[in-house]
Order: structure tokens, then sequence, then C-alpha cells
């Protein structure tokens, strides 16, 4: 009998970072389909949305609506983002039991995508997080710009060290290296790795890369070699972050699955239910805008 394939947990974003910076709004319906489509695939964590102001991400306004029409299966995890406490309180109020808050390694962006520095970011945390526990969700907490910073330029992997050993002070139970911009190289991911895993272990770190240049799926290969076991990805890879100029999608979620399967890792992905919600929501993507 052969041995058992070690496992990889692919968690995908694609219904939060993928829609977030979509310009024509897409439909409860279809937001509603393609997580149904993603539950099909066999995904155990879908992120679903953002309890942010709705002002700063309007796609994403119809946050409470979207999590009362999507069926709940067994064993899946139905994540959102939520910027502070008044997100959270939304997000606990629709039966969401993980939340992911998002900071960064660099001011710039910390600024211009959360409106805080990286330092009042974390304090206006505490209380979220502090609140999550006490309602028994689950937090995660991303780290944006582990490599680069659309405004302030490269970033020392000791910085992003530093966001991350103050998120793990505050409680937060996972740990997620976002590079926002795509601008990666598999050595810098290496040492980004290297450095927070003095944090926690690789194997429980998650690696979000978006794939602006076409590097991330080496970057994610280099990852795995370094016992990264989670990565985030987007079906289609759709996506980006508005408030992060030039950053395109998210690394598609069928280039990680096919890494992993190239790689003799298991997914617990269904590869034609995944292609199936990729031409989705890429269909609903490139439709035409309706008349006005
Ligand atoms: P602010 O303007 O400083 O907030 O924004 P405020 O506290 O002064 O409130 C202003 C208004 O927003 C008030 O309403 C609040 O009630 C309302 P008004 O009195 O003017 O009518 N408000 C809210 N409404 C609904 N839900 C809320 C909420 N909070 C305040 N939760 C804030 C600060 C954090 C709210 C804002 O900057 C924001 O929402 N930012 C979110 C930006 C965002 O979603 N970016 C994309 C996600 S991050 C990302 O993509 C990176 C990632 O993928 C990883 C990677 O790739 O690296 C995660
Ligand atoms: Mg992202």
């Amino acid at each position: 009998m052969s041995a058992a394939r070690e496992h990889v947990e692919l968690i995908e974003v694609g219904p939060r970072d993928g829609l977030q910076n979509e310009k024509r709004i897409v439909s409860v319906d279809d937001k509603v389909r393609f997580v149904e489509l993603l539950v099909s695939a066999g995904f155990r964590e879908i992120e679903v949305t953002s309890f942010v102001s709705p002002k700063w991400v309007p796609q994403l306004a119809d946050a409470e609506e979207v999590l009362a029409r999507i069926p709940r299966a067994d064993g899946v995890v139905y994540s959102a983002l939520v910027p502070n406490e008044k997100g959270l309180e939304r997000a606990l109020a629709c039966g969401v039991r993980k939340v992911s808050v998002f900071t960064a390694a660099s001011e710039g962006f910390t600024r211009k995508n959360i409106n805080a520095t990286i330092a009042e970011s974390i304090e206006r945390f505490k209380p979220v997080v502090a609140r999550a526990h006490e309602a028994g969700a689950v937090v995660r907490g991303y780290v944006s710009c582990v490599v680069a910073c659309p405004y302030d330029g490269p970033i020392a992997p000791d910085a992003v060290r530093e966001t991350c050993a103050r998120l793990a002070e505050i409680g937060v139970d996972e740990l997620d290296l976002g590079d926002t911009i795509g601008v990666a190289h598999p050595d810098e991911i290496a040492r980004v790795i290297e450095a927070c895993a003095r944090v926690r272990p690789a194997g429980e770190l998650v690696i979000h890369l978006h794939d602006t240049f076409g590097r991330a799926i080496a970057c994610a290969e280099r990852a795995l070699a370094l016992g990264i076991r989670k990565f985030d990805g987007s079906t289609g890879g759709i996506g980006g972050c508005p408030y992060a100029p030039g950053a395109s999608g998210n690394v598609a979620t069928e280039k990680l699955e096919a890494l992993c399967a190239a790689r003799g890792y298991e997914t617990r992905i269904d590869r034609a239910a995944l292609t199936g919600a990729a031409r989705f929501i890429s269909s609903v993507l490139a439709a035409p805008a309706a008349e006005a």
C-alpha cells in the first residue's frame, strides 16, 4: 500500500479578495452561487466577504445578505474580514465563526488601507480579538506588503516579523503573510518565511500571494519546500486590492492545486469542480454590463 500523501490546505479567498476590486457590483445571486460551487469543489475554508466600510469597498456592502443566503455545509468555515469592532459585531450577528483582522508591515499601506498606523491598528484589534474569542470565533491576522509596499517600497523581513509578533501577542490565532502587490521572488519569500517562523512554525503560517509578475507559483513552490502547508488562492485568479495600485489578482487556486498535485501533496479539491467554479466566476465578470 502506498503511503498517505501529506495534506496542503488551500483556502479560497476569491469571493472576498477576488471580487472586492471589481467596479461593477456582482449580484448577490452570483456571489452565493460562486460560494456554492466552491463548496462543491471541496474547500473547507472560504473567505466569503468583508464587514468593512461600504464607502471604502462598495462591492462588499451586501455582506449581510450574502451570508444570510449561503447554505452552510458541515465542516466548511465561512470566514470574513473585519477591520474594527463594528465589523466584528456585524460578522458575529451573521453567524461568522472565523474573522480576519488585517494590517501590514508598511506604514504607507496601512494608512491608505485602514486609515491607521500599524501601532494604531494593533490597538484597534485588541478588543476585536478578545471579543471574537469570547464569542467562540477564531481570528486570522493578515500582514500585507511582506516584500514590498506600493507606497513605501521594499520591506525588510524583520519588519514583517515584528508585525507578526505584535499580532501574536494580542492573541491572533493564525498569521497570514500577504505579497499584496505580487512582486515577490522566491528568495524574498523564503527570507520572510524564515523570519516569521521565529514567531510561529512555518507549518502554521499561511501564504497569500498575488500574481502580478507571474512568479507566485515559483514562490509557492519555495514556500512548500520550507514547510508551508496553507495557501490562499482565488479561483480564476481574479481580484486585487483597491488600495494597492498596480496589484493584480491572487494566484489562481487552480494553479496552486496543480502545483500541489505535481509535488505529491493532496488537497481534497476536485479539479473538475474547481475548473467549473473558475469558468462560472470568469463568465460573470466578463459579461457585458447591463444597460443603465
Ligand atoms: P475610517 O473612515 O477611518 O473609519 O475608516 P471611521 O471609524 O472614522 O468611520 C467612518 C465611517 O465608516 C462611519 O460612518 C462608520 O460608522 C463607518 P459614517 O458615520 O461616516 O456614516 N464604519 C463602518 N461601516 C460598516 N462596517 C464597518 C465600519 N467601520 C466604520 N466595519 C475603516 C476605517 C477601517 C473602517 C476603513 O478604512 C475600511 O473599511 N477599510 C477597509 C479597506 C479594505 O477592505 N481593503 C481591502 C482588504 S485588505 C487586502 O485586500 C489585503 C489582503 O488581501 C492581504 C494581502 O493581499 O496582502 C487581506
Ligand atoms: Mg490580497
